[in-house]
């Protein structure tokens, strides 16, 4: 029995359908169990040319900014900034409405996900960090990514944020200073304890994430994790994308992208899927997930 086929639950069918179009069953089962999943390249329907526009664009966004040139090879900065924004390449906009991306984040967040923020982090070598904020990204404590939000830890049952980041440069060994997670720590019920958070003496099993360029890893806002030092020349690269249920409305949602002014309705006329990640066209695509007998369910926790 093939129960997507029979199409009771529409906000649910839509997205087994995609998971099984995409081939995604073992990233879907991943991020339910263990609290993270590495999405390769040829998944998300994405070539090294393409990984290479995106990583082109965050650069090019962090060179204007700061009004300098750098070489991701030889640079020794470190630096984290929100919000490369859609006008400035329309790569972004490809990198939030990635379709594989998207059916294991409305998998896991319902229809009605929304795209929050973007994280730019560009992480040189340890040995020379500033000594300002950024040093933060050579000594992360282990911490989950709901806290930024606020969101309660509950028992893991109920999924609120995601983290789905791009991975624009390799992280395939320790020297890349690459993310670590703790298996299935979505489920514990509770943060990180402050006498756990130090990677170097916590009780709890880490596992070194393992993702070429071009990549996505997606965690749980209540998945523990953290990041090892950098010891390789150049820079490590990723765009964080994070999402929330569509009611999440933490203490930095000033900041949300979907309140940006620098939206133009004109850009959002012309990207229909990005609106509808943003939160900014509810109400519309629930009419194509109706049942034909036009039964709404009481409860839709995939809605
Ligand atoms: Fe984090």
């Amino acid at each position: 029995m093939n129960i997507a086929e029979r199409q009771a639950m529409p906000s649910l069918d839509s997205i087994m359908s995609a998971i099984e179009r995409y081939g995604l069953a073992q990233n879907a089962l991943e991020l339910m169990t263990y609290g993270f999943t590495v999405v390769s390249p040829a998944t998300l329907g994405v070539t090294d040319a393409w990984n290479e526009r995106l990583r082109d664009a965050m650069v090019a966004a962090y060179e204007t900014r700061n009004d300098v040139s750098i070489d991701v090879r030889t640079s020794r900065i470190t630096a984290a900034f929100y919000d490369p924004f859609f006008d400035e390449d329309a790569v972004f906009i490809e990198a939030a409405t990635n379709p594989a991306n998207l059916a294991l984040v409305r998998l896991m967040l319902g229809q009605g996900a929304v795209l929050r923020n973007m994280l730019i982090i560009m992480k040189g070598p340890t040995a020379d960090a500033p000594d300002d904020d950024s040093a933060l990204f050579h000594n992360l404590p282990l911490h989950v990514d709901q806290d930024v939000e606020g969101i309660p830890m509950g028992a893991g049952q109920i999924c609120h944020r995601l983290n789905c980041t791009w991975i624009c440069t390799d992280q395939t060994d320790e020297d890349d200073g690459p993310t670590v997670f703790v298996p299935a720590s979505q489920h514990f019920g509770h943060r990180v304890l402050p006498h756990d958070t130090d990677i170097a003496n916590t009780p709890y099993p880490l596992l070194r994430l393992e993702a070429k360029a071009g990549s996505v890893v997606i965690w749980q806002g209540g998945t523990f994790h953290s990041a090892l030092p950098r010891t390789r020349p150049g820079l490590r690269i990723s765009l964080n994308q994070n999402y929330t249920r569509p009611y999440i409305q933490g203490r930095n949602a000033s900041s949300y992208i979907p309140n940006s002014p620098r939206l133009s309705p004109e850009l959002l006329d012309r990207h229909p899927e990005l609106k509808r990640v943003l939160g900014l066209s509810q109400g519309e695509y629930r009419d194509i997930e109706q049942r034909e007998d036009g039964v709404t369910p009481l409860f839709d926790p995939y809605a």
